[in-house]
């Protein structure tokens, strides 16, 4: 009796259960009252009490396998059941590649790099990691300026000469030293500073920095520039003003406000009940960062500005908080389908 148990039960492990067909077969042969298992229990009666003992488990044992195969299979059969009822028709358009959207910020970043390089600035590239020379000194930072300090700055742990980059300011040195006047360029970048998680502040961010650098660049110069780019950023209409200001890298130094367009200036939270919301910092560059790249200012003079990408797309796209550009919310960022940021030459403010 052993032996047909373990006959019956290799019989059974070959059989493959793929249609309702071989189910109801398997069930017959296998589990129904005429089934080989149901004989074998008819003969099971007949054994001495002895025998009964140790072939009472096996066969138990040998009927339980066959009804869990019987109702794994039914049960697999029942979810395939509709697939199997309809067939794929293979001659339909097949569903294309899903297709992602630019990140507003690389959006913006488009915008502004596209703005400038139509009026004559070049891209210039420079590393996050930089030397405090890069980032400070060589932009005339004071030793005891707080911006150097551990609190403010991400300073590397097995180097701590060397930090992430707290502005892209930090290109301007590097161009400055590779290259000779006239310099007319931009850097577009990520940059980190040491700072609490918030709406309005986070650890790191993108900025643009500008600079140009010729024989008697002026102030008006600076001016004119920034003029053209609120213009073609924000719209014709949009009000701005210069305010005086203190960057140790510029001398003399301006930030750069425009009308709030969340309240058209009349006053709300964004902008602090002024109406005005800050866009850049700017300035005319200090001699002595042109000296500290080998710039004579006795014979250039150069403008510089600087402004964060995220403050821009915020006023630009009325998002009101900062922890949305790097959080990768899809309902967010397909917002910005089909956008490109790039423009023909038009007015891009819309
Ligand atoms: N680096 C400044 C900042 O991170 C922004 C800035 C201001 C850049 C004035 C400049 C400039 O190039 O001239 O706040």
């Amino acid at each position: 009796m052993m032996d047909q148990i373990a006959q019956l039960r290799e019989k059974m492990n070959t059989i493959l259960i793929e249609d309702k067909a071989t189910l109801e077969r398997f069930r017959q042969d296998f589990i129904g009252k005429k089934g080989s298992i149901a004989a074998l229990f008819e003969t099971f009666k007949q054994l001495p009490i002895a025998a009964k003992k140790t072939i009472g488990p096996l066969l138990n044992g040998l009927k339980n396998e066959a009804e869990k195969k019987f109702k794994s299979a039914a049960s697999i059969l029942e979810a395939v059941a509709p697939a199997i009822q309809q067939p794929v028709d293979v001659t339909l358009p097949a569903f294309g590649p899903a297709i992602g959207s630019l990140h507003p910020l690389t959006i913006v970043q488009n915008k502004i790099s596209s703005i400038f390089q139509r009026i004559g600035f070049n891209l210039a590239e420079g590393p996050e990691i930089v030397g405090n020379w890069h980032n400070f000194g060589a932009l005339n930072f004071p030793e005891n300026h707080p911006a150097r300090d551990l609190q403010d700055t991400f300073f590397l742990q097995l180097n701590p000469v060397q930090l992430l980059r707290t502005h892209t300011t930090s290109v301007q040195i590097s161009t400055c030293t590779d290259q000779s006047p006239p310099i007319r360029s931009i850097a577009v970048g990520r940059v980190f500073r040491n700072e609490a998680i918030s709406a309005r502040s986070h650890c790191f961010f993108h900025q643009v920095d500008g600079m140009y650098i010729d024989t008697a660049v002026t102030f008006s110069d600076l001016k004119g520039t920034i003029y053209h780019f609120v213009e073609a950023m924000f719209g014709r209409a949009t009000k701005l003003r210069f305010r005086a200001s203190y960057f140790p890298f510029t001398e003399p130094s301006a930030e750069v406000d425009i009308h709030c367009r969340l309240c058209q200036g009349k006053g709300c939270t964004v902008c602090k009940q002024s109406g005005w919301v800050e866009i850049l910092g700017a300035g005319m560059i200090d001699p002595n960062v042109l000296t500290n790249c080998q710039i004579d200012p006795e014979q250039y003079s150069g403008f510089a500005f600087g402004m964060g990408i995220e403050r821009i797309a915020m006023l630009l796209y009325q998002i009101d908080d900062l922890r949305l550009f790097s959080e990768n919310h899809l309902d967010f960022l397909r917002q910005f389908k089909g956008c490109l940021g790039f423009s023909d030459g038009a007015v891009f403010a819309k």
